[in-house]
């Protein structure tokens, strides 16, 4: 046996059948592919930050350890999120929650019960943290098929629920009496995945004081503009939180990333109107795509349109051959092949739309 094939031997098996995510690099793109905030940080933000000499105490100088528990961050998040301080976990980004979340309440012999099309990271931090998943697919590709979720719920595996509202990749807001209904008829960890909430306006967050089986997802990577910087958080009754905390990393926010999320919390104005003129944008744009024959669009409640036009995967080419980057989800459970296509500044959404209606008008080369 060579040493390759003994490495492969050790390895487990479940992680030899993983694919890596990889994200291509286009340049020169119009980037509508990651549901990112297409502006830049609210005007001084970046001068606030970037002029931070490092000081500031404890656990905000280069040399030193990061502050392990975010205490500035907390006070911040805890002020914008109305709750308390204990009841916040902050992570790198909501993928680094999405796998602690798993490996604290998922893992062998459990089950993770998600409702595709969704999110792919459920799945992909299952199969790391060895949990199984099960699966209720979305009613029509878009609504929570609630009786079949509690149905599911009842296999004593189900350890784990996730809610992904509004859900990536169809846009779709679901109800809050269903989230609440499955939250207390389950009676299972159920993690509501709310990385969209500042664009639905819409939020369960109030509702952890009544559940201790509920937590609320969090992300500064989508309105706030901090995807490169990685940084998210959970809002839960402080016991769950605590539960959490044993398996967190013991610095797995670094300092930049915490001061960024603290000094971001002061712009909220600079924000607020950013997401304005992005839900604004996204209705616009949803309208007119709408009004193109042969298109299927889906309504949605956050920054993104989940579209099906006849050959899904020459128009992302033809797209892409127009400067246009949206993310093509492939054959996606339910729905079939569709693409994604994140809102942009509004002269990018000018430009994709008139690039949309020639791409329509002159048919395209499958
Ligand atoms: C629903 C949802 N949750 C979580 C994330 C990941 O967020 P983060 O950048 O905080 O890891 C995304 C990113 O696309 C998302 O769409």
């Amino acid at each position: 046996m060579n040493i390759t094939e003994r490495v492969d031997q050790l390895v487990r098996p479940d992680i030899l059948t993983l694919k890596p995510y990889v994200s291509k690099i286009y340049p020169n793109v119009v980037k509508l592919d990651a549901n990112e905030n297409p502006f830049a940080w609210p005007t001084g933000m970046k001068e606030e930050l970037f002029g931070w000499s490092g000081e500031g105490g404890q656990g905000f100088e280069f040399n030193r350890y990061p502050d392990g528990e975010a205490r500035a961050l907390k006070q911040a998040l805890s002020q914008y999120t109305e709750t308390a301080e204990d009841n916040l976990l902050t992570g790198n980004g909501s993928d680094e929650l999405i796998q602690l979340l798993l490996s604290v309440f998922g893992g062998p012999k459990r089950t993770l019960l998600i409702h595709p099309p969704t999110f792919v990271m459920y799945e992909a931090a299952a199969r790391v943290t060895g949990t199984e998943v099960e699966r209720v697919p979305l009613l029509g590709g878009v609504n929570l098929d609630v009786e079949e979720m509690l149905r599911a719920s009842e296999n004593p595996a189900v350890s784990v629920i996730i809610l992904c509202s509004p859900n990536n990749p169809t846009g779709s807001l679901f109800a809050q009496e269903d989230i609440l209904r499955i939250v207390r008829e389950s009676g299972k960890i159920v993690v509501v995945d709310e990385a969209y909430a500042e664009f639905s306006e819409a939020s369960v967050k109030r509702e952890i004081n009544r559940y201790p089986n509920l937590l609320v997802m969090r992300t500064f990577s989508k309105a706030f503009g901090l995807a490169g910087l990685r940084l998210g958080y959970l809002i839960g009754q402080a016991g769950t939180i605590s539960l959490l905390n044993r398996a967190r990393q013991p610095f797995n926010v670094n300092a930049f990333s915490q001061k960024a999320g603290v000094v971001a919390l002061r712009y909220l104005e600079g924000y607020r109107e950013q997401i304005r003129i992005i839900q604004a944008e996204t209705k616009k744009m949803a309208s007119d795509l709408g009004k193109l024959p042969g298109l299927r669009v889906f309504p949605t409640a956050a920054n993104f349109i989940l579209f099906q036009p006849e050959d899904a995967d020459a128009w992302a080419e033809a797209l892409l051959a127009k400067g246009f980057l949206v993310r093509n989800l492939g054959e996606i459970p339910v729905l079939g092949k569709s693409l994604r296509v994140s809102v942009g500044k509004p002269e990018e959404n000018r430009a994709f739309l008139k690039a949309v209606r020639e791409i329509a008008g002159g048919g395209v080369q499958a």
